[in-house]
Protein backbone atom coordinates (compact mmCIF):
# COMPACT_ATOMS: atom_id res chain seq x y z
CA UNK A 1 0.00 0.00 0.00
CA UNK A 2 1.16 3.50 -0.70
CA UNK A 3 0.85 5.75 2.26
CA UNK A 4 1.31 9.84 1.66
CA UNK A 5 4.21 10.85 2.65
CA UNK A 6 4.59 12.63 5.89
CA UNK A 7 4.61 16.35 5.40
CA UNK A 8 6.66 18.90 7.14
CA UNK A 9 5.34 19.54 10.44
CA UNK A 10 3.68 15.84 11.08
CA UNK A 11 3.93 15.21 14.37
CA UNK A 12 6.59 12.49 15.79
CA UNK A 13 5.03 9.41 16.53
CA UNK A 14 5.88 8.29 20.16
CA UNK A 15 8.34 5.80 20.87
CA UNK A 16 6.53 4.12 23.46
CA UNK A 17 2.84 5.33 23.35
CA UNK A 18 0.68 4.66 26.68
CA UNK A 19 -2.27 2.25 25.81
CA UNK A 20 -5.88 1.95 26.74
CA UNK A 21 -7.84 -1.37 25.66
CA UNK A 22 -11.73 -0.92 26.43
CA UNK A 23 -12.93 -4.08 26.57
CA UNK A 24 -10.03 -6.23 28.87
CA UNK A 25 -7.80 -7.49 26.55
CA UNK A 26 -5.03 -5.05 28.50
CA UNK A 27 -3.34 -7.75 30.43
CA UNK A 28 -0.58 -9.13 27.90
CA UNK A 29 0.69 -5.43 26.97
CA UNK A 30 1.65 -4.90 29.95
CA UNK A 31 4.20 -8.13 29.97
CA UNK A 32 5.40 -6.86 26.75
CA UNK A 33 6.52 -3.66 28.74
CA UNK A 34 3.79 -1.01 27.98
CA UNK A 35 1.78 1.43 30.51
CA UNK A 36 -1.58 -0.23 29.85
CA UNK A 37 -5.19 1.45 31.19
CA UNK A 38 -7.39 -1.82 30.49
CA UNK A 39 -11.28 0.13 30.62
CA UNK A 40 -14.51 -2.17 31.12
CA UNK A 41 -18.06 -0.78 31.67
CA UNK A 42 -18.29 -3.63 33.60
CA UNK A 43 -17.79 -2.86 37.74
CA UNK A 44 -17.82 -6.01 38.72
CA UNK A 45 -14.90 -7.32 36.45
CA UNK A 46 -12.52 -4.45 36.81
CA UNK A 47 -12.75 -4.88 40.84
CA UNK A 48 -11.93 -8.45 40.17
CA UNK A 49 -9.15 -7.98 37.75
CA UNK A 50 -7.67 -4.90 39.62
CA UNK A 51 -7.60 -7.33 42.78
CA UNK A 52 -5.54 -9.46 40.44
CA UNK A 53 -7.96 -12.53 39.65
CA UNK A 54 -8.97 -13.49 35.84
CA UNK A 55 -12.99 -13.20 35.30
CA UNK A 56 -12.22 -16.09 32.55
CA UNK A 57 -10.35 -19.23 32.19
CA UNK A 58 -7.32 -18.69 30.40
CA UNK A 59 -4.29 -20.61 31.23
CA UNK A 60 -1.40 -18.54 31.95
CA UNK A 61 -3.33 -15.15 32.37
CA UNK A 62 -3.84 -14.93 36.14
CA UNK A 63 0.22 -15.00 36.71
CA UNK A 64 0.74 -12.41 33.69
CA UNK A 65 -1.80 -10.23 35.28
CA UNK A 66 -0.52 -10.72 38.57
CA UNK A 67 2.81 -9.53 38.14
CA UNK A 68 2.22 -6.75 36.07
CA UNK A 69 -0.47 -5.19 38.58
CA UNK A 70 2.33 -5.14 41.28
CA UNK A 71 4.95 -4.16 39.10
CA UNK A 72 2.44 -0.76 38.48
CA UNK A 73 2.19 -1.08 34.65
CA UNK A 74 -1.16 -2.25 34.68
CA UNK A 75 -4.38 -0.92 35.91
CA UNK A 76 -7.70 -0.81 35.75
CA UNK A 77 -10.79 1.46 35.49
CA UNK A 78 -14.62 1.99 34.43
CA UNK A 79 -13.58 5.70 33.90
CA UNK A 80 -13.68 7.27 29.88
CA UNK A 81 -12.23 10.27 30.96
CA UNK A 82 -9.05 8.45 33.00
CA UNK A 83 -8.50 6.37 30.06
CA UNK A 84 -8.89 9.43 27.47
CA UNK A 85 -6.34 11.24 29.94
CA UNK A 86 -3.71 8.23 30.00
CA UNK A 87 -3.99 6.45 26.50
CA UNK A 88 -2.22 7.55 23.25
CA UNK A 89 -3.62 4.86 21.61
CA UNK A 90 -7.12 3.61 22.53
CA UNK A 91 -7.39 -0.14 20.99
CA UNK A 92 -11.23 -0.80 21.22
CA UNK A 93 -11.76 -4.52 21.72
CA UNK A 94 -15.67 -4.96 22.45
CA UNK A 95 -17.87 -7.62 21.62
CA UNK A 96 -20.22 -7.80 17.69
CA UNK A 97 -22.51 -10.72 18.86
CA UNK A 98 -24.85 -11.60 16.38
CA UNK A 99 -27.97 -9.33 16.43
CA UNK A 100 -30.68 -10.51 17.91
CA UNK A 101 -33.31 -9.14 14.46
CA UNK A 102 -31.09 -11.50 11.63
CA UNK A 103 -27.77 -12.42 10.84
CA UNK A 104 -25.75 -9.26 10.87
CA UNK A 105 -23.27 -8.02 14.06
CA UNK A 106 -24.27 -5.53 16.91
CA UNK A 107 -21.87 -2.49 16.70
CA UNK A 108 -24.12 -1.02 19.53
CA UNK A 109 -20.76 -1.48 22.04
CA UNK A 110 -18.61 -0.33 19.38
CA UNK A 111 -20.51 2.64 18.96
CA UNK A 112 -20.87 3.03 22.66
CA UNK A 113 -17.14 2.95 23.48
CA UNK A 114 -16.41 5.15 20.61
CA UNK A 115 -19.27 8.26 21.67
CA UNK A 116 -17.94 7.60 24.95
CA UNK A 117 -14.25 7.96 25.08
CA UNK A 118 -13.48 10.15 22.13
CA UNK A 119 -15.52 13.50 24.03
CA UNK A 120 -12.94 13.33 26.74
CA UNK A 121 -9.66 13.05 24.50
CA UNK A 122 -7.38 16.48 24.85
CA UNK A 123 -4.74 15.27 22.82
CA UNK A 124 -3.72 13.88 19.61
CA UNK A 125 -4.67 10.23 19.80
CA UNK A 126 -5.12 7.04 18.08
CA UNK A 127 -8.33 5.01 17.72
CA UNK A 128 -7.21 1.10 16.90
CA UNK A 129 -10.51 -1.21 16.18
CA UNK A 130 -9.85 -4.84 17.10
CA UNK A 131 -13.37 -6.29 17.04
CA UNK A 132 -14.40 -8.16 14.46
CA UNK A 133 -17.09 -6.47 12.31
CA UNK A 134 -18.64 -5.98 9.02
CA UNK A 135 -16.62 -4.47 6.66
CA UNK A 136 -17.50 -0.56 6.33
CA UNK A 137 -17.20 -0.36 9.89
CA UNK A 138 -13.93 1.62 10.47
CA UNK A 139 -15.33 4.22 7.73
CA UNK A 140 -18.04 4.99 10.19
CA UNK A 141 -16.10 4.92 13.17
CA UNK A 142 -14.09 7.83 11.70
CA UNK A 143 -17.46 9.75 11.33
CA UNK A 144 -18.68 9.16 14.86
CA UNK A 145 -15.15 10.13 15.87
CA UNK A 146 -15.44 13.31 13.18
CA UNK A 147 -18.87 14.32 15.11
CA UNK A 148 -17.77 13.86 18.69
CA UNK A 149 -14.06 14.66 18.90
CA UNK A 150 -13.35 17.88 20.94
CA UNK A 151 -12.77 21.04 18.34
CA UNK A 152 -9.44 21.12 17.87
CA UNK A 153 -7.87 17.62 19.00
CA UNK A 154 -6.99 15.05 16.22
CA UNK A 155 -8.08 11.53 16.05
CA UNK A 156 -7.62 9.17 14.00
CA UNK A 157 -8.44 5.97 13.39
CA UNK A 158 -7.04 2.50 12.61
CA UNK A 159 -8.13 -1.21 12.02
CA UNK A 160 -5.69 -4.09 13.51
CA UNK A 161 -8.12 -7.34 13.91
CA UNK A 162 -7.03 -9.86 16.48
CA UNK A 163 -6.61 -13.06 15.59
CA UNK A 164 -6.59 -14.76 19.02
CA UNK A 165 -7.73 -18.35 20.07
CA UNK A 166 -9.43 -18.89 23.59
CA UNK A 167 -7.28 -21.23 25.45
CA UNK A 168 -4.32 -19.91 23.90
CA UNK A 169 -4.88 -16.12 23.84
CA UNK A 170 -1.38 -15.08 26.06
CA UNK A 171 0.67 -17.20 23.41
CA UNK A 172 -1.42 -15.28 20.34
CA UNK A 173 -0.70 -11.69 21.35
CA UNK A 174 2.68 -12.49 22.74
CA UNK A 175 3.81 -14.17 19.68
CA UNK A 176 1.04 -13.28 16.93
CA UNK A 177 1.07 -14.99 13.44
CA UNK A 178 0.95 -11.75 11.50
CA UNK A 179 -0.06 -8.28 12.36
CA UNK A 180 -2.51 -6.54 9.79
CA UNK A 181 -2.88 -2.69 10.32
CA UNK A 182 -5.30 -0.94 8.49
CA UNK A 183 -4.30 2.56 8.45
CA UNK A 184 -5.15 5.81 6.33
CA UNK A 185 -2.02 7.58 7.27
CA UNK A 186 1.73 7.71 7.65
CA UNK A 187 1.80 8.97 11.65
CA UNK A 188 -1.18 6.07 12.03
CA UNK A 189 1.43 3.46 10.67
CA UNK A 190 4.38 4.60 12.77
CA UNK A 191 2.09 5.04 15.82
CA UNK A 192 1.03 1.11 15.86
CA UNK A 193 4.03 0.43 15.33
CA UNK A 194 5.36 1.73 18.35
CA UNK A 195 2.00 0.24 20.06
CA UNK A 196 3.94 -3.35 18.73
CA UNK A 197 7.32 -2.76 19.81
CA UNK A 198 6.78 -5.07 22.11
CA UNK A 199 5.36 -7.40 19.86
CA UNK A 200 8.73 -7.59 17.86
CA UNK A 201 11.42 -7.12 20.31
CA UNK A 202 10.32 -9.96 21.76
CA UNK A 203 10.10 -11.28 18.36
CA UNK A 204 13.68 -10.59 17.87
CA UNK A 205 15.27 -12.26 21.19
CA UNK A 206 13.59 -15.23 19.76
CA UNK A 207 15.05 -15.07 16.64
CA UNK A 208 11.94 -15.00 14.63
CA UNK A 209 9.90 -12.44 12.77
CA UNK A 210 6.29 -11.30 12.65
CA UNK A 211 5.05 -10.78 9.39
CA UNK A 212 3.04 -6.95 9.27
CA UNK A 213 0.80 -6.34 6.52
CA UNK A 214 0.01 -2.30 6.19
CA UNK A 215 -3.43 -2.09 4.40
CA UNK A 216 -6.18 -0.11 3.58
CA UNK A 217 -9.22 -0.67 5.80
CA UNK A 218 -11.59 -2.38 4.38
CA UNK A 219 -8.66 -4.47 3.52
CA UNK A 220 -8.22 -4.93 7.55
CA UNK A 221 -11.43 -5.39 7.98
CA UNK A 222 -12.25 -8.24 5.68
CA UNK A 223 -9.05 -10.23 6.72
CA UNK A 224 -10.96 -11.02 9.80
CA UNK A 225 -14.01 -12.86 8.48
CA UNK A 226 -12.26 -14.10 5.64
CA UNK A 227 -9.56 -15.72 7.91
CA UNK A 228 -12.35 -17.17 10.36
CA UNK A 229 -14.96 -17.99 7.50
CA UNK A 230 -11.72 -19.74 6.00
CA UNK A 231 -11.85 -22.17 9.41
CA UNK A 232 -15.65 -22.57 9.46
CA UNK A 233 -15.46 -24.26 5.87
CA UNK A 234 -12.15 -26.13 6.57
CA UNK A 235 -14.28 -28.06 9.30
CA UNK A 236 -17.46 -28.23 7.62
CA UNK A 237 -15.35 -29.69 4.80
CA UNK A 238 -14.38 -32.61 6.66
CA UNK A 239 -17.43 -33.00 8.68
CA UNK A 240 -19.25 -33.19 5.02
CA UNK A 241 -16.79 -35.61 4.34
CA UNK A 242 -18.12 -37.56 7.46
CA UNK A 243 -21.60 -37.61 6.15
CA UNK A 244 -20.50 -39.38 3.19
CA UNK A 245 -18.51 -41.58 5.45
CA UNK A 246 -21.20 -42.38 7.54
CA UNK A 247 -23.31 -43.79 4.26
CA UNK A 248 -20.35 -45.77 2.82
CA UNK A 249 -18.61 -47.34 5.63
CA UNK A 250 -15.40 -45.61 5.32
CA UNK A 251 -13.37 -43.40 8.29
CA UNK A 252 -13.23 -39.50 8.66
CA UNK A 253 -10.60 -39.79 10.98
CA UNK A 254 -7.85 -41.93 8.48
CA UNK A 255 -9.52 -39.76 5.40
CA UNK A 256 -8.56 -36.48 7.08
CA UNK A 257 -4.95 -37.92 7.79
CA UNK A 258 -4.55 -39.06 4.38
CA UNK A 259 -5.67 -35.67 2.95
CA UNK A 260 -3.79 -33.53 5.43
CA UNK A 261 -0.47 -34.76 4.37
CA UNK A 262 -0.64 -32.93 1.68
CA UNK A 263 1.06 -29.29 3.04
CA UNK A 264 -1.22 -27.88 0.15
CA UNK A 265 -4.38 -28.86 2.29
CA UNK A 266 -2.73 -29.38 5.96
CA UNK A 267 -3.77 -31.53 8.75
CA UNK A 268 -5.20 -28.78 10.40
CA UNK A 269 -8.29 -27.81 11.38
CA UNK A 270 -9.53 -30.98 9.20
CA UNK A 271 -10.81 -32.72 13.02
CA UNK A 272 -14.82 -34.10 12.58
CA UNK A 273 -16.78 -33.82 15.24
CA UNK A 274 -19.61 -32.14 16.48
CA UNK A 275 -18.90 -28.76 14.50
CA UNK A 276 -17.44 -25.44 15.41
CA UNK A 277 -18.91 -23.00 17.98
CA UNK A 278 -17.81 -20.52 20.51
CA UNK A 279 -18.17 -16.75 20.37
CA UNK A 280 -16.43 -16.27 16.81
CA UNK A 281 -16.96 -18.65 13.94
CA UNK A 282 -20.59 -19.33 13.83
CA UNK A 283 -21.45 -15.51 14.52
CA UNK A 284 -18.69 -14.67 12.15
CA UNK A 285 -20.05 -16.29 9.14
CA UNK A 286 -23.55 -15.13 9.83
CA UNK A 287 -22.62 -11.45 9.92
CA UNK A 288 -19.74 -12.05 6.74
CA UNK A 289 -22.84 -13.16 4.99
CA UNK A 290 -24.89 -10.28 5.56
CA UNK A 291 -23.06 -7.87 5.40
CA UNK A 292 -21.79 -9.35 1.91
CA UNK A 293 -25.83 -9.37 1.00
CA UNK A 294 -26.16 -5.29 2.16
CA UNK A 295 -23.59 -4.79 -0.73
CA UNK A 296 -24.54 -6.91 -3.64
CA UNK A 297 -22.20 -9.88 -3.25
CA UNK A 298 -24.72 -11.82 -0.93
CA UNK A 299 -24.21 -14.72 -4.01
CA UNK A 300 -20.34 -15.03 -3.42
CA UNK A 301 -20.48 -16.54 0.01
CA UNK A 302 -23.90 -18.42 -0.36
CA UNK A 303 -21.74 -21.62 0.65
CA UNK A 304 -21.35 -20.04 3.90
CA UNK A 305 -24.71 -20.87 4.54
CA UNK A 306 -24.13 -24.80 3.13
CA UNK A 307 -20.89 -24.29 5.84
CA UNK A 308 -23.42 -23.44 8.80
CA UNK A 309 -26.60 -26.68 7.76
CA UNK A 310 -23.38 -28.63 8.08
CA UNK A 311 -22.19 -27.72 11.45
CA UNK A 312 -26.06 -27.78 12.18
CA UNK A 313 -26.43 -31.41 11.33
CA UNK A 314 -23.38 -32.81 12.69
CA UNK A 315 -25.22 -31.40 16.94
CA UNK A 316 -28.50 -33.67 15.12
CA UNK A 317 -25.99 -36.69 14.12
CA UNK A 318 -25.35 -37.57 17.96
CA UNK A 319 -29.29 -37.17 18.70
CA UNK A 320 -29.64 -39.90 15.63
CA UNK A 321 -26.52 -41.80 17.19
CA UNK A 322 -28.25 -41.84 20.82
CA UNK A 323 -31.85 -43.10 19.00
CA UNK A 324 -29.91 -45.81 17.41
CA UNK A 325 -28.04 -46.84 20.63
CA UNK A 326 -30.87 -47.09 22.77
CA UNK A 327 -32.89 -48.86 20.43
CA UNK A 328 -35.53 -45.93 19.81
CA UNK A 329 -37.06 -44.97 16.92
CA UNK A 330 -36.04 -41.70 15.19
CA UNK A 331 -39.49 -39.89 14.12
CA UNK A 332 -40.01 -36.68 12.48
CA UNK A 333 -40.23 -35.04 16.21
CA UNK A 334 -37.11 -36.82 16.92
CA UNK A 335 -36.72 -39.80 19.17
CA UNK A 336 -38.36 -40.44 22.39
CA UNK A 337 -35.45 -40.82 24.82
CA UNK A 338 -37.82 -40.97 27.94
CA UNK A 339 -36.66 -43.25 30.77
CA UNK A 340 -32.56 -43.16 29.67
CA UNK A 341 -29.84 -41.71 31.97
CA UNK A 342 -27.38 -39.93 29.63
CA UNK A 343 -24.10 -38.89 30.93
CA UNK A 344 -23.03 -35.48 28.63
CA UNK A 345 -19.27 -35.35 29.08
CA UNK A 346 -18.68 -31.53 28.13
CA UNK A 347 -20.09 -28.55 27.75
CA UNK A 348 -17.44 -25.75 26.76
CA UNK A 349 -17.08 -25.52 23.14
CA UNK A 350 -13.90 -26.36 23.21
CA UNK A 351 -11.16 -28.16 25.68
CA UNK A 352 -8.95 -24.77 27.69
CA UNK A 353 -11.72 -22.89 28.07
CA UNK A 354 -14.78 -21.93 30.12
CA UNK A 355 -16.74 -20.59 27.45
CA UNK A 356 -19.60 -22.32 26.24
CA UNK A 357 -21.02 -19.35 24.19
CA UNK A 358 -22.48 -21.30 21.08
CA UNK A 359 -21.45 -24.47 22.53
CA UNK A 360 -21.92 -27.48 20.78
CA UNK A 361 -21.57 -29.34 23.64
CA UNK A 362 -24.57 -27.46 25.02
CA UNK A 363 -27.01 -27.17 22.37
CA UNK A 364 -26.34 -31.24 22.09
CA UNK A 365 -27.33 -31.77 25.78
CA UNK A 366 -30.75 -29.29 25.07
CA UNK A 367 -32.07 -31.31 22.48
CA UNK A 368 -31.64 -34.99 24.39
CA UNK A 369 -33.49 -33.06 27.03
CA UNK A 370 -35.94 -32.04 24.97
CA UNK A 371 -35.82 -36.09 23.31
CA UNK A 372 -37.11 -36.72 27.27
CA UNK A 373 -33.45 -38.41 28.05
CA UNK A 374 -32.59 -37.77 32.10
CA UNK A 375 -29.24 -35.50 31.45
CA UNK A 376 -26.34 -35.88 34.11
CA UNK A 377 -23.83 -32.74 32.75
CA UNK A 378 -20.37 -32.79 33.92
CA UNK A 379 -17.61 -30.59 32.61
CA UNK A 380 -14.05 -29.68 34.47
CA UNK A 381 -14.35 -25.99 33.37
CA UNK A 382 -17.71 -24.91 32.24
CA UNK A 383 -20.02 -25.68 34.95
CA UNK A 384 -20.53 -22.08 36.49
CA UNK A 385 -20.90 -20.72 32.77
CA UNK A 386 -23.01 -23.36 31.75
CA UNK A 387 -25.36 -23.55 35.06
CA UNK A 388 -25.62 -19.66 34.20
CA UNK A 389 -26.17 -20.35 30.28
CA UNK A 390 -28.68 -23.88 31.21
CA UNK A 391 -30.03 -23.67 34.55
CA UNK A 392 -32.57 -25.83 33.93
CA UNK A 393 -30.11 -29.02 33.13
CA UNK A 394 -29.32 -31.60 35.57
CA UNK A 395 -25.37 -31.39 36.80
CA UNK A 396 -22.90 -33.58 38.02
CA UNK A 397 -19.91 -32.76 40.48
CA UNK A 398 -17.33 -35.37 39.27
CA UNK A 399 -17.06 -37.36 35.78
CA UNK A 400 -17.98 -40.47 38.04
CA UNK A 401 -21.31 -38.70 39.41
CA UNK A 402 -22.12 -38.32 36.32
CA UNK A 403 -21.13 -41.64 34.14
CA UNK A 404 -22.66 -43.45 37.44
CA UNK A 405 -25.91 -44.86 36.51
CA UNK A 406 -25.93 -43.82 33.25
CA UNK A 407 -27.83 -45.07 29.82
CA UNK A 408 -25.32 -43.75 27.13
CA UNK A 409 -22.17 -41.69 28.29
CA UNK A 410 -21.82 -38.96 25.32
CA UNK A 411 -18.25 -36.89 25.13
CA UNK A 412 -18.96 -33.65 23.90
CA UNK A 413 -16.33 -31.61 24.38
CA UNK A 414 -12.18 -33.28 24.01
CA UNK A 415 -11.00 -32.54 27.88
CA UNK A 416 -7.63 -34.52 28.61
CA UNK A 417 -10.30 -36.16 31.96
CA UNK A 418 -12.76 -37.73 28.94
CA UNK A 419 -10.11 -38.95 26.87
CA UNK A 420 -7.96 -40.76 29.19
CA UNK A 421 -10.91 -41.94 31.65
CA UNK A 422 -10.05 -45.51 31.68
CA UNK A 423 -13.26 -47.06 29.89
CA UNK A 424 -13.10 -50.28 32.26
CA UNK A 425 -12.98 -48.08 35.47
CA UNK A 426 -16.06 -46.31 33.79
CA UNK A 427 -17.94 -49.53 32.39
CA UNK A 428 -17.86 -50.68 36.26
CA UNK A 429 -20.16 -47.45 36.82
CA UNK A 430 -22.44 -47.36 34.39
CA UNK A 431 -26.34 -48.86 33.60
CA UNK A 432 -25.35 -49.72 29.90
CA UNK A 433 -21.76 -49.59 27.78
CA UNK A 434 -22.82 -47.42 25.36
CA UNK A 435 -20.46 -44.56 24.19
CA UNK A 436 -20.72 -41.79 21.47
CA UNK A 437 -17.19 -40.06 20.97
CA UNK A 438 -18.47 -36.90 19.32
CA UNK A 439 -14.90 -35.73 18.50
CA UNK A 440 -13.32 -39.35 17.48
CA UNK A 441 -11.19 -38.11 20.68
CA UNK A 442 -11.48 -41.74 22.59
CA UNK A 443 -9.11 -44.45 22.01
CA UNK A 444 -11.77 -46.99 19.97
CA UNK A 445 -10.01 -50.34 20.25
CA UNK A 446 -9.38 -49.66 24.04
CA UNK A 447 -13.05 -48.60 24.87
CA UNK A 448 -14.58 -51.46 22.41
CA UNK A 449 -12.07 -54.41 24.43
CA UNK A 450 -13.66 -52.70 27.93
CA UNK A 451 -16.94 -53.80 26.55
CA UNK A 452 -18.91 -50.92 24.77
CA UNK A 453 -20.87 -50.14 22.30
CA UNK A 454 -18.93 -47.45 20.58
CA UNK A 455 -20.23 -44.85 17.76
CA UNK A 456 -17.82 -42.39 16.79
CA UNK A 457 -18.45 -39.17 14.22
CA UNK A 458 -17.87 -40.43 10.78
CA UNK A 459 -16.56 -43.65 11.28
CA UNK A 460 -18.30 -47.13 10.59
CA UNK A 461 -19.70 -48.84 13.26
CA UNK A 462 -17.63 -51.53 15.01
CA UNK A 463 -18.97 -54.90 13.88
C1 LIG B 1 -11.39 -18.70 16.47
C2 LIG B 1 -10.20 -18.49 15.53
O1 LIG B 1 -9.41 -19.69 15.51
C3 LIG B 1 -9.36 -17.31 15.97
O2 LIG B 1 -8.30 -17.09 15.06
C4 LIG B 1 -10.26 -16.09 16.02
O3 LIG B 1 -9.52 -14.96 16.48
C5 LIG B 1 -11.45 -16.34 16.93
O4 LIG B 1 -12.16 -17.51 16.51
P1 LIG B 1 -11.77 -19.78 18.90
O5 LIG B 1 -13.18 -19.32 18.81
O6 LIG B 1 -11.01 -19.59 20.16
O7 LIG B 1 -10.90 -19.03 17.76
O8 LIG B 1 -11.78 -21.32 18.56
P2 LIG B 1 -11.05 -22.35 17.56
O9 LIG B 1 -9.92 -22.99 18.24
O10 LIG B 1 -10.81 -21.74 16.23
O11 LIG B 1 -12.21 -23.45 17.44
C6 LIG B 1 -13.49 -23.09 16.97
C7 LIG B 1 -14.41 -24.27 16.97
O12 LIG B 1 -14.06 -25.19 15.94
C8 LIG B 1 -14.41 -25.10 18.27
O13 LIG B 1 -15.74 -25.45 18.57
C9 LIG B 1 -13.57 -26.30 17.91
O14 LIG B 1 -13.88 -27.44 18.68
C10 LIG B 1 -13.98 -26.50 16.46
N1 LIG B 1 -12.99 -27.25 15.66
C11 LIG B 1 -11.72 -26.78 15.50
C12 LIG B 1 -13.37 -28.43 15.05
O15 LIG B 1 -14.53 -28.87 15.16
N2 LIG B 1 -12.47 -29.11 14.28
C13 LIG B 1 -11.21 -28.66 14.09
O16 LIG B 1 -10.45 -29.31 13.38
C14 LIG B 1 -10.81 -27.47 14.73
Amino acid sequence: MNLPQPSLGTPQPLARPRLTFIGTYAICFAELGYDVLGLDVDAQKIELLARGEVPIHEPGLDDILRRNVAAGRLRFTTDYAEAAEFGDVHFICVGTPQRGDGLGADLSYVEAAVTALVPHLTRQSLIVGKSTVPVGTAAWVEQLVGKHAPAGVEVEVAWSPEFLQEGYAVEDVLRPNRLVLGVRSPWAHEMLLAAHKGVFDLAATEDREVPVVVTDFATAELVKHAANSFLATKISFINAMAEVCEVSGADVSQLARAIGYDDRIGKKFLRAGVGFGGACLPKDIRAFQARAQELGAGEALRFLHEVDLINQRRRSRVVQLAADLLGRPYGPAGPDLTGFRIAVLGATFKPGTDDVRDSPALSITRKLRRAGAEIALYDPKGMANARREQPDLEYADTLVDAVTGADLVCVLTAWEEFRYADPSHVASLVRGRRVIDGLNCLDQPLWIAAGWEYRGMGRPTPA
